[in-house]
């Protein structure tokens, strides 16, 4: 049976809006993804603005990067804010315990973020340290971002920032349950609780506090049960919390290659990513008994595609090449997002640049966009706007023990006014039809731009940047309230109704 899906879209039945903050990005002091990746230093031959490389910032610009986590992940647990200011010849060299065992000069610290997010036009998330550090270190680097006066302000107007930082977002640690400290449920909320009364600044300015979030790659207790104790007994405290949920195509030990993979390989990985429907749902439930009022948010603080590291790779990297596959984990999870727009108000893919599933590889001064980006530029419509509800009937991709809906949809009306339909056609053999209804709208024409390719596996790299890049898409009519297109197979689509 060929793909095909009908579908509903009301344009008269506005949701909720879909905070730009879902395209967030996390960036660790892991691998190459800081150093080399974004931080070459001011002596360097890569271009740069002090230190930060021009073409990666470029980059992020076009895809209109609204926030970015830093810096970390497990790192954030053991990183020590002073030692990542003053003069860069003084900070001292450390060990990354965490990630390959090199080390970490502190080049790259609280400045040179603020610096980088600035050149991006991103917002802050930053990251505290729970695990080994103290409630009053913690306060303390607050104070020294966003103290307007005081010998903290001071300091920091001597490292060459007289004005202080906006620090929009702060997470209380990370991953408590595991590298940040190993805690129960009861015990981390306690400890969220603690740290998070000395979180203060200052008047009129405001940062919201995320709690560190359960797991859904290990660890049964630490799945909703940690969502559920958090909200219970620190939810006053706090102003959401995260979720994580990597897609592991094989399993937590053998995850498989990023490149070699089959189709059971794409059907499995697939149909993995779309448990982040289920787990979004389970949290909300948790979130909607203790906040009936929806005012906290989740925080899909880490997500993406992880795959066995690039053979030859400093396994402690997590180095991995983007294919065809890892654009629609992209999207599928998007367009999941989009469906959860109430609660889930922020995402942060795991990670920017030349780690996981990353939006851009670079190797000394070569750089390369991945499908991974291309999925980020394609939705670029989404960011902001209302979310509008589809009712999607759509046929099976079957794929021996793997069954998913063939089409996957999301729809909104974006900020210039227009209706935006994202579709994913996940067969990768076979063009799937679609027929929509849309109400709520009238339109004459309707454009769009496609990113598919001729292989599963298909990917750019330093030799071939452009293998897998966004082209025009011709293959929708509309006629009235009717709207028919063809999706290549393995294809992603935003139309936009004119
Ligand atoms: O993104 C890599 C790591 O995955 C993060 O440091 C940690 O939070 C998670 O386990």
């Amino acid at each position: 049976n060929a793909p095909s899906a009908t579908m509903t879209i009301d344009a008269a039945k506005p949701g909720p809006r879909i905070d730009r903050r879902i395209f967030g990005q996390f960036a660790e002091h892991l691998g190459t993804g800081i150093y080399g990746g974004v931080w070459v230093g001011p002596g360097s031959k890569i271009p740069n603005t002090r230190g930060i490389r021009n073409d990666v910032v470029a980059a992020l610009r076009a895809i209109k990067v609204p926030v970015i986590r830093w810096p970390g992940g497990c790192f954030a647990d053991e990183y020590h804010w002073r030692e990542g200011i003053g003069p860069r010849k003084q900070r001292p060299v450390k060990v990354n315990t965490h990630w390959g065992g090199v080390t970490e000069d502190n080049a790259f610290g609280t400045h040179e973020f603020f610096d980088f997010i600035e050149q991006v036009g991103a917002e802050a998330y930053v990251s505290g340290n729970v695990g080994n550090g103290t409630p009053a270190e913690m306060a303390e680097w607050i104070e020294y971002m966003t103290a307007p006066a005081g010998s903290l302000a001071d300091l920091r107007a001597k490292n060459g920032h007289k004005e202080p930082w906006k620090v929009q977002w702060f997470g209380i640690g990370n991953e408590l349950w595991g590298c940040g400290g190993n805690m129960r449920p009861e015990y981390a909320a306690d400890v969220t609780k603690r740290y998070s009364t000395f979180i203060k600044v200052p008047r009129g300015t405001k940062t919201l506090k995320i709690a560190s979030g359960a797991t859904h790659n290990v660890f049964d207790w630490a799945e909703y049960n940690w969502t559920e104790v958090m909200m219970r007994e620190a939810g006053s405290e706090i102003d959401g919390t995260g979720v994580h949920y990597y897609t592991f195509p094989g399993s937590m030990r053998s995850k498989g290659s990023a490149t070699d993979f089959d189709e059971e390989g794409w059907a499995r990985a697939l149909a993995k990513t779309l448990k982040m429907d289920e787990y979004l749902t389970g949290h909300e439930k948790i979130m909607d008994k203790y906040d009936p009022q929806n005012e906290k948010l989740i925080a899909v603080d880490e997500w993406g595609a992880w795959h066995d590291p690039t053979p030859g790779s400093n396994p402690g990297f997590l180095q991995q090449q983007n294919t065809m596959r890892d654009a629609m984990i992209a999207a599928l999870n998007i367009n999941i997002f989009a469906h959860h727009a109430r609660r889930v108000r922020m995402a942060n893919i795991a990670q920017m640049i030349n780690v996981l599933q990353a939006m851009i590889l670079t190797d000394g001064p070569k750089m390369v966009l991945t499908p991974t980006y291309h999925v980020f530029d394609l939705y670029k419509p989404f960011q902001d706007a209302t979310f509008i509800p589809v009712e999607l009937k759509s046929t099976w991709y079957h794929k021996d023990q793997w069954a998913i809906p063939a089409v996957s949809a999301a729809a909104v009306r974006g900020t210039d006014g227009k209706v935006y339909l994202a579709l994913v056609n996940v067969d990768p053999n076979s063009p799937a039809s679609v027929s929509a209804t849309v109400n709520g709208v009238t339109a004459g024409s309707v454009t769009g731009r496609i990113l598919t390719a001729d292989t599963m596996q298909a990917l750019n790299d330093f030799a071939a940047p452009d293998r897998v890049k966004p082209a025009a898409f011709t293959g929708a009519q509309i006629a009235g309230n009717s709207l028919s297109a063809t999706l290549p197979a393995k294809s992603i689509v935003m139309l936009e109704l004119n």
